[in-house]
């Protein structure tokens, strides 16, 4: 994988949900700046395909099957990173989902799984890993949201979650300051993947209205978010920690 940006040779990250969309832009970005990459996902059969073509290309990866919502899981995953790659320098925290749907019509377990990805895993994987980079420093990146920030109509749980983990993120970046391990957030706004197309399948148009509403004219791509995780996952933002970054083509300016 030819690239004139090697920031993060000899690196070793962990990005969680990099089987597609913007975890995989994510990770593949890390690996062209030399990073070796874990690939961690539900989806065992995308995060080996992901790994695959990422060595394919010439960079170093692993693919390492992982269910963000099982702190157990989220420690053998860790685990197994450190083994086969090395100590882990960067946590990615970007799996993620939802069901767009007003809240009145919500029922509890769909809260229950919104809040289990979206919340609870990057709290397990900051749990595994805080321990492993405590004596030498490390970047933990959280993909967030926008709707964490202004709020999305049919989104009020995931919202919620997203502001969650601006605050968790934020209070970490405290406690952890002292330890060099830097705490960051990007909060992507609409971004071309299978978990937008998804979410808007059932309202044609809408995908056209909203790039329409973006004054850059366009909906975001996985690459454009990537761009900003390998700037906090560097040593570029040392001096940065506690921030939120958003990647939204100006949809939203929040001071
Ligand atoms: N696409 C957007 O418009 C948008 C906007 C704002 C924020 N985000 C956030 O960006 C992140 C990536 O979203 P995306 O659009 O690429 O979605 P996506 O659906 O394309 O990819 C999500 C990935 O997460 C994995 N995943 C889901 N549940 C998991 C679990 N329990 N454990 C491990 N992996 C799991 C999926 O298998 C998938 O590979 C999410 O946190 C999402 O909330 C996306």
């Amino acid at each position: 994988m030819a690239s004139a940006i090697t920031r993060l040779s000899g690196k070793v990250a962990i990005v969680t949900g990099a089987a597609q969309g913007i975890g995989r832009a994510i990770a593949e970005r890390l690996a062209s700046e030399g990073a070796k990459v874990a690939i961690a996902d539900i989806n065992e059969a995308g995060a080996g395909q992901t790994a695959q073509e990422i060595r394919a290309g010439g960079g170093q990866a692993i693919a390492v099957k992982l269910d963000v919502t099982s702190l157990e899981q989220a420690a053998a995953a860790m685990d197994r990173v450190e083994r086969e790659l090395g100590p882990i320098d960067i946590l990615v925290n970007n799996a993620g989902w939802d069901k767009v749907q007003p809240f009145v019509e919500n029922t509890p377990e769909m809260w229950e799984r919104v809040i289990a990805i979206n919340f609870r895993g990057p709290l397990n994987c900051c749990k595994a890993v805080i321990p492993k980079m405590q004596a030498r420093g490390g970047k933990i990146v959280t993909i967030s949201s926008d709707a964490g920030r202004v709020g999305s109509m049919g989104e009020a749980v995931y919202a919620g979650c997203k502001a969650g983990l601006i605050g968790f993120s934020k209070t970490l970046a405290r406690e952890l300051a002292r330890n060099r391990i830097n705490v960051n957030v990007v909060c992507p706004g609409p971004t071309d993947t299978a978990l937008l197309k998804s979410a808007m399948a059932d309202r044609p148009g809408v995908l056209d209205a909203m790039a329409k509403g973006i004054p850059m004219r366009r909906l975001g791509q996985p690459q454009d978010i990537a761009g900003a995780v390998a700037f906090f996952a560097s040593a570029d933002s040392d001096y940065a920690t506690g921030q939120v970054l958003s990647i939204s083509g100006g949809l939203t300016m929040v001071g």
